[in-house]
């Protein structure tokens, strides 16, 4: 496994002096843990065995904590304040869906150090202590514990469904400046994002996710090509249904400016393309 510096190149040993040391970008359709009757058992266990997997590159790696990268559902962000990222800052990480809750270990002092390198390079995401982090987070890391996922986890929430949200581009530029953060600071971390592939939860469109435009956008990854997501406007996503893919680019940017991902697995659902691909 190799990593990225700030400028690209990769290294092959930058676990032992901070760095990215991986990213993954998953999907976290609820269904990938209620497992309705409806959906094939056996994709479903090719996704739970990709969050299965962040969890042991995470051993593998040894890194100092795993970032996670998802969104909220207007769970806790309404219109009476809706911050573009937020970093959660506090101990312990809690994500909670119906009845289903997990608790993990966060680490403050990282998550401290996380936000100040961001404040030092541009950026000004709130903060939490106190928010419960809904399915988007707790789907992935329900698998991710049952796995044995010992690092800290630090939460990072982006805005993916109140507009306007953060453009794309803003959105690598987030990852690129925390690899920046990680190499300046000598903290290894993994990297995974939850979100999408295409869909459009609690419209008419619900039946029609745009399946030709996953494949279209996991060609462009799968070939180097992040230019052709990062330069996508907020109405061209959201016309092929990946608002939440502001996520997937926090963590290819935190890999690179021109990171090649290999595909672990992809499914059209019927709602949602399910997907997860390593970094
Ligand atoms: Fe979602």
């Amino acid at each position: 496994m190799t990593t990225v510096t700030t400028d690209g190149a990769r290294s092959p040993d930058v676990a032992h002096k901070g760095g990215v040391a991986f990213g993954f970008c998953v999907s976290h359709a609820p269904q990938i843990f209620t497992q309705p009757k409806e959906e094939d058992p056996a994709e479903l266990a090719r996704m739970h065995e990709g969050y299965r997997t962040v969890a042991r590159r995470a051993s593998e790696q040894k890194v100092d904590a795993l970032i996670i990268v998802a969104l909220d559902h207007l769970h806790n962000h309404f219109l009476n304040l809706v911050p573009q990222f937020t970093l959660f800052t506090g101990n312990p990480v809690v994500a909670q869906f119906n009845r289903r809750r997990v608790e993990l270990k966060g680490s403050p002092d990282l998550a401290n150090s996380l936000m100040d390198g961001l404040l030092e390079r541009g950026f000004d995401p709130a903060f939490s202590q106190n928010e419960v982090l809904d399915h988007s987070f707790l789907v992935p890391l329900h698998f991710m514990v049952e796995e044995g996922l010992d690092a800290p986890v630090l939460p990072i929430v982006v805005n993916g469904y109140v507009p306007p949200q953060p453009s794309i581009r803003r959105c690598h530029d987030l990852g690129r400046a925390i690899a920046s953060w990680a190499e300046t600071t000598g903290i290894t971390v993994g990297i995974v994002s939850t979100g999408g592939m295409s869909h459009f939860p609690g419209t008419h469109r619900f039946d029609e996710p745009d399946v030709e435009a996953d494949h279209r956008v996991l060609g462009w990854l799968e070939r180097g090509d992040t230019e052709k997501l990062v330069s996508m406007s907020a109405a061209e996503l959201d016309a092929i249904g990946m608002v939440e893919l502001r996520t997937w680019a926090i963590a290819l940017g935190a890999r690179g400016d021109h990171v090649q991902v290999e595909r672990h697995s992809y499914w059209d659902s019927g709602h949602c393309g399910y997907a997860v691909i390593e970094f």
